[in-house]
Parts: structure tokens; sequence; C-alpha cells
């Protein structure tokens, strides 16, 4: 039995893709935050940032994982980038199971999510210097949350999987 395992990292980490395809392998549910926030208020999370900014979509990431956090049954938990700002998401995070943190460069990030219009933090002239801005103001929270970090760069999302399966394998022996 693995418990709950739980993927941080920036966005275009491949946190998602990896979360559905570990969550089959362990036969567990996958539980996307950004996709709950999204079930509860019926409208898509750059709508979110519209209305309420970016603190109004934080009080409701905060919400989302503390109540996964007090009913936590095994899942694979995909979160948003930006969890891991605020200190009660980390401490939730770290009591619930497995952080897993899926890191890529910035190279990386931008190969994978250039022409995305669903992350509102990416609407900008300049998506190079602000997916640079955030990893220097969240690579070492993203360290310290996580028990275990793996590099996705050049990686195919079943290589970044294996990795994963062999970690936790050798976790509960
Ligand atoms: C964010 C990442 C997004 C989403 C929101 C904010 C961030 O999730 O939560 O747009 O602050 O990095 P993904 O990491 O799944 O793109």
């Amino acid at each position: 039995m693995t418990g709950t395992v739980i993927l941080i990292g920036p966005m275009g980490s491949g946190k998602s893709t990896i979360g559905r395809l570990l969550a089959a392998r362990l036969r567990i549910p996958y539980v996307d935050s950004d996709q709950l926030i999204v079930a509860q208020t019926g409208v898509d999370i750059p709508t979110i940032f519209e209305i309420e900014g970016e603190p109004g979509f934080r009080e409701r990431e905060a919400k989302v994982i503390a109540d996964l956090a007090v009913h936590n049954q095994d899942m694979v938990l995909a979160t948003g980038g930006g969890a891991i700002l605020d200190p009660h998401n980390r401490a939730h995070l770290r009591q619930m199971g497995q952080v897993i943190y899926l890191d890529v460069s910035v190279e990386e990030q931008l190969k994978r999510i250039r022409h995305d219009r669903n992350r509102p933090l990416l609407q900008t002239s300049d998506q190079e210097s602000r997916l640079r801005s955030l990893a220097q103001q969240r690579s070492s929270l993203y360290q310290q949350t996580a028990h275990w970090r793996v590099s996705g760069d050049g990686l195919r999302s079943d290589q970044v999987l294996r990795r994963i399966l062999r970690y936790l394998h050798a976790q509960t022996g």
C-alpha cells in the first residue's frame, strides 16, 4: 500500500499527465486541486483570476487543500504550481503522504506550455522572464516541501512515471 502521493512542481512539469498515469498504476483515485476549484465555482481558472484576482484564487486553493487533508484517503493529488506558496498548504501536503517534486527547466516549460491560454500567470509578453522569476521565488519552496525530487527534462511521461514507481516501491519495501 502506497498511501497518498502528492505531485508538486511548476506549470508544465507534467503533474496532471503523470498524476493520471500514476493513479491508474496504483489503482487509487486521481485528484486535481485546480479541477476541484473549477468544479466548485463552475468557471475556469482565468475567470476566477479575472473576478477575484490571484488572492481569491489562493484562498480557494487553500480551502480545497485543507479539505483534502482532513478527509485524506489514498489518492494521487496533482496541485497547482503555486500551491506551495502558502505555509499551511505546505504543512498539509507533507502530512498527507509522499510529496514528489516534478522539476523541469524553464526551457522545457516554454516548449510545453507557450501557447496555453488557461494559465493566467502566463498571459504576458515575456513568458520566459515570468517563468524565471516564478522559479526563483518557488524552487526552494518546492524543495523544502517535497520528500523527493525528479527531473522531467528530456524525459517522456512514462519514463518519469517509472522513476516515481521505483522510488515509491523503495519507500514501502
Ligand atoms: C498556477 C499554476 C496553475 C494554476 C494557476 C496558478 C501557478 O496550475 O493553479 O494558474 O501559480 O503556478 P498548473 O501548475 O497545473 O499549471
